[in-house]
């Protein structure tokens, strides 16, 4: 596979999605951060990751993923029910797509998860098993799916999520049917299957000093000291907007001082919709808070994100009303929060402007001489009570209809005026407009500008 990788910049970065994916952002590339997130994250020695979905590796989504993150995790497609929906019957196409896409992009790949409560196939949670069976069938998957990648993964979460939040064992299929050791006899036979991946307990709500966070070091102390191959602690980190725990960088340090790795594995922040320009400020401070407790511990590995753009993310499916909990925003445009974990990987960004209107121009459908456009102006800390967004079209490039503006187009030069109902555009808000035009030769981007 070729490589996605583009050049060194976000800015380089953005106008090669422009011409492939003919998305162009009017502003942020003069405000961008100087180096991709990758290269920031791989001078310091740390992992910055993203969940990915496979079906999406291309275009913006791909480019995106490949250039600003030096490591993926599949966030669906190694869960059991996916790879094993039928008993004895394996669909690896998305793991491996994903796996083979970050190997030709230079990316560390995280396999998630082997054994959950969750996500399971239904004939393994409907079965009725002895305990000989159900450990047989617990250490044939782990067997089966680490010995498929074998030498290809830096890590492997093993066991997911296995305590409620008292500390208490979850009861699980796997603890109700083996106990406790569960635990131990899955990270054995995931060192057995494969002895170069990391392998990790990984869980949620034990980000700060807890009940649950405290159960988890109790297992990670005596797994250690029975000589059980655990090699790090995944803190998942889905947080919530003014919630980030004050004991985090103390509470990564005392697994690390158990001699531990330890990584966030599955950072968002999320907050009410629709979100305002405070809110997403102070998403950024947080999102840099928690990048920067990694930063300073040696053996926090580093973060991963939980998706990249909110046009990924799970949020708002399980949390109807909240979202915009990830770095970028739904159309791909980098967030403050963004620019806060480049800081704090050690980047000198200029954050974009506080207080801005900007116009993204997409083509929306193209065929052999024509094409569908739209334009999309979106306010942020700042608003419009008009507008008016300008062009300058290449040879061959030709309006010929719009849509929720009056546009006309001089020798070049495009000019598209609001129409008389959407000239206001309030802080947080967005209006778009659509046109079809016919090009011939070639049918690049432009520059718009915001009048
Ligand atoms: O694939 C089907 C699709 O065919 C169907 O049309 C659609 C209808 O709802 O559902 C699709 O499956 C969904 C799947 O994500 C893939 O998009 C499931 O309903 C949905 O429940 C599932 O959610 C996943 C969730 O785990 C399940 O618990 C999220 O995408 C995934 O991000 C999330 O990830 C977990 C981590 O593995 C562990 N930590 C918590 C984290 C968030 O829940």
């Amino acid at each position: 596979m070729r490589s996605l990788r583009t050049g060194s910049t976000l800015a380089s970065l953005l106008a090669g999605v422009a011409l492939l994916a003919g998305t162009l952002l009017a502003a942020p590339a003069a405000h961008a951060a100087d180096e991709p997130l990758r290269d920031l994250a791989d001078a310091k020695g740390k992992v910055i990751g993203t969940a990915v979905t496979g079906s999406k590796l291309t275009g913006t989504y791909g480019r995106i993923a490949a250039g600003e993150f030096n490591a993926l995790t599949p966030g669906n497609a190694m869960k059991w029910g996916s790879v094993e929906p039928t008993r004895g019957s394996f669909n690896w196409a998305e793991a491996d797509e994903i796996v083979n896409f970050a190997e030709a992009n230079g990316q560390q790949v995280r396999g998630h998860t082997l054994v959950w409560h969750s996500q399971n196939p239904s004939w393994l949670t409907n079965g009725t098993w002895t305990t000989a069976q159900l450990r047989q069938l617990m250490t044939d998957h782990i067997a089966t799916e680490v010995g498929r990648y074998e030498g290809r993964l830096a890590t492997w979460d093993v066991v997911n999520e296995p305590f409620n939040e008292d500390g208490t064992y979850r009861q699980t299929l796997w603890y109700n049917g083996l106990g406790a050791d569960y635990i131990a006899e899955a990270l054995t036979a995931a060192r057995a299957a494969d002895p170069s991946p990391k392998l990790y307990i990984n869980d949620y709500n034990v980000e700060g000093v807890n009940a649950k966070s405290t159960a988890l070091y109790n297992l990670v102390r005596d797994l250690k000291a029975r000589g059980v191959p655990i090699d790090g602690v995944g803190l998942q980190a889905h947080l919530i907007l003014g919630q980030v725990p004050s004991t985090l960088q103390q509470n990564i340090q005392r697994f690390a001082d158990l001699g531990v790795d330890v990584a966030i594995t599955e950072l968002d922040i999320r907050m009410n919709l629709p979100s305002d320009s405070a809110e997403l400020a102070q998403q950024a401070t947080e999102y840099k808070q928690v990048v920067n407790a990694c930063v300073a511990v040696t053996r926090c590995v580093g973060v991963t994100v939980w998706g990249f753009t909110d046009s990924d993310s799970w949020i708002p499916d399980t949390f109807p009303g909240q979202g915009a909990a990830t770095p970028y925003d739904e159309n791909f445009a980098p967030k403050p929060a963004y620019y806060a974990i480049a800081e704090a990987l050690g980047g000198t960004t200029t954050p974009p402007p506080t207080g801005a209107c900007t116009a993204t121009y997409s083509v929306v459908n193209q065929w052999n001489t024509g094409f569908t456009g739209q334009v999309r102006i979106a306010c942020d800390g700042a608003s419009l009570s008009s507008w008016k967004a300008t062009w300058t079209y290449g040879a061959g490039q030709q309006l010929t209809q719009s849509w929720n503006a009056t546009c006309t187009q001089s020798g070049a030069a495009v000019s598209c005026s609001n129409a008389s109902y959407n000239g206001t555009v309030p802080d947080g808000g967005s209006v778009t407009f659509g046109f079809n035009g016919s090009w011939s030769g070639s049918n690049p981007v432009p520059v718009v500008t915001l009048g």
